[in-house]
């Protein structure tokens, strides 16, 4: 045995009654001894917290499946399969859609869950009767039981079925947005009079806009009929698309005099923007825009035909001469791109992922939950569950509220289909 480990184990051995072995790292010595080839120390000591990722240290109680010895084990399984199989799969292996494999889970993470089924923290669902009846004894037992099992491999999983991964969704809104471009520009900068660029625009206003011409709100019968059959994700990838796209001002005719618009300008700067460059998603920038479709767009809100009360209650002071000053001093400003963070790619997310839940999701915490192998479906579900409150973590929230659809999706079958180690712990005597 390497000397480090000598010395932490006089140390563990010397304060606290008991060490957590688990796989992961080579030591031959203990290798032979167990028959496993890789093993780290995992200490079950508060000093050590520190190399822990940033969870709270729950309470010792929390730990005691990690003591479970061969008897508790056993009572452990005579339980799961009697109340727990019919759901979970005989040796925690489950073939039901929404229902989670169990074998090889962290132990302690097992026993949490539980309790937090027992206290209705975790919702309502299928487990707030399973669990109803049993005591805290038979709750460690059996977490201590299923974590014991050799985790499902491969096969087992409904990884295969999660499909290809998702195309990201700037590339996916690219593709989507492939029929806008002879109006708009390729890349969202218009070349047609009339026709508004759209790049420079917050993915947000994109957003309402597009839904507002489907349903009808803002009146206009050709890009209703155009926007009929994009979906709501499309529309959200496409406003994606167009915000990462660098804008220039429109390549059209500007009539109308700039300088006399400037001055204008002065009343509808504290909505968008000192040079037309909006900071409120809900209020478009008008830097670079297209000079006829803005005083063509001036006009619908003064009679009515683009509703909104704010504009139209400004439009109406204008006559068409004002307007097209106004619109052409926009026109000449230089738009900026607006505040959207680039999405991460899988591997990025993956990166920030398991810094919790261990390289590939093969938890090293006992408290955390492994996700390799898991059901994609129950993934897919839980971090949904995470999103709407509906199960609720400070850290799972953090993590989950960022992610997009084809995130949720994606790292799903990303982690159903990583290898899943299991979790070996050891108890040793006190001296
Ligand atoms: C009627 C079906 C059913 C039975 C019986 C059942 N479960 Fe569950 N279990 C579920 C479902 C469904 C979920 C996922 C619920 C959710 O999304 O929160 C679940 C989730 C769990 C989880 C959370 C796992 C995780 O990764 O977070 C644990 C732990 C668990 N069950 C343990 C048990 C134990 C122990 C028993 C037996 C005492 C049992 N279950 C009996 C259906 C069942
Ligand atoms: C045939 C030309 C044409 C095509 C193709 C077209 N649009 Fe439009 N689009 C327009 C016109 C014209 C307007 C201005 C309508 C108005 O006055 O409200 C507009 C307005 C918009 C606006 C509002 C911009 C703003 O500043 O408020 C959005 C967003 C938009 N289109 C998105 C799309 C998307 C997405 C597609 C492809 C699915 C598309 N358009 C295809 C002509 C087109
Ligand atoms: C109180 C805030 C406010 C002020 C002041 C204001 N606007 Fe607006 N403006 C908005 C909002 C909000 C919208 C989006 C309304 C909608 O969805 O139709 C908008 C939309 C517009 C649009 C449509 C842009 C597009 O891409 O379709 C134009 C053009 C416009 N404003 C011009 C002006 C001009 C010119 C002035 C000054 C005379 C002005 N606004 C003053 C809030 C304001
Ligand atoms: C700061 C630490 C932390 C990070 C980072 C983190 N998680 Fe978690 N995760 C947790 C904790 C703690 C739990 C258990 C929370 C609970 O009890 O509901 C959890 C639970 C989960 C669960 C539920 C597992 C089950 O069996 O029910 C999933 C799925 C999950 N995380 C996925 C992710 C994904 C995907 C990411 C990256 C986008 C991520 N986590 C990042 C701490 C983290």
């Amino acid at each position: 045995m390497e000397e480090r480990d000598k010395h932490i184990l006089r140390k563990t051995s010397a304060r606290s009654r008991s060490f957590i072995l688990q796989l992961s790292v080579l030591l031959p010595t203990l290798a032979l001894v167990s028959g496993i080839l890789a093993i780290t120390l995992w200490i079950a000591a508060p000093q050590t917290a520190a190399t822990q990722p940033a969870v709270e240290v729950s309470k010792a109680d929390d730990l005691r499946p990690l003591y479970a010895v061969a008897e508790d084990i056993a009572e452990g399984k005579r339980l799961a399969d009697s109340s727990c199989a019919t759901c979970h799969g005989a040796r925690g292996i489950s073939s039901m859609s929404g229902v989670p494999h169990l074998a090889g889970q962290r132990p302690a993470y097992l026993y949490l869950e539980l309790k937090a089924y027992q206290s209705g923290a975790r919702g309502v669902s299928a487990m707030n009767n399973a669990v109803k009846f049993l005591s805290d004894d038979a709750l460690v037992k059996v977490a201590a039981y299923f974590a014991s099992l050799d985790p499902v491999q491969g096969t087992g999983t409904d990884a295969a079925k999660a499909g290809p991964e998702k195309p990201d969704p700037v590339q996916a809104g690219k593709t989507a947005a492939a029929a806008c471009g002879g109006c708009h520009g390729e890349t969202g900068t218009s070349k047609t009079p009339g026709m508004p660029s759209l790049a420079g625009l917050d993915p947000n206003y994109l957003v309402a806009a597009m839904k507002a011409y489907k349903a009808g709100q803002r009146k206009n019968d050709m890009m209703k009929s155009l926007l009929a059959s994009v979906t709501d994700p499309d529309m959200s990838n496409i406003a994606l698309y167009y915000a990462t796209q660098k804008p220039a001002r429109a390549q059209t005719a500007t009539p109308g005099d700039p300088a006399a618009g400037k001055s204008a300008a002065a009343a509808c700067a504290g909505c968008h923007g000192d040079q037309g460059v909006s900071g409120n998603p809900a209020t478009p920038s008008l830097a670079g825009q297209d000079a006829q479709y803005l005083a063509a767009t001036l006009r619908t809100y003064k009679d009515g035909s683009r509703s909104d009360e704010t504009m139209k209650g400004l439009a109406a002071s204008l006559d068409d001469n004002a307007m097209k000053n106004l619109s052409a001093y926009y026109a000449t400003q230089q738009p900026q791109a607006p505040n959207v963070r680039k999405p991460l790619t899988v591997a990025e997310w993956v990166e920030r992922c398991d810094r919790c839940h261990g390289v590939n999701g093969n938890s090293t915490d006992p408290r955390l939950p492994a996700l390799a192998g898991q059901r994609a479906d129950y993934l897919t579900k839980v971090l949904h569950d995470y999103r709407t409150g509906a199960r609720r973590s400070p850290q799972m929230l953090a993590m989950s509220d960022v992610l997009t659809e084809a995130d949720v999706d994606n790292l799903a079958a990303y982690y159903a289909r990583q290898h899943a180690r299991a979790f070996v712990y050891v108890i040793v005597p006190s001296k």
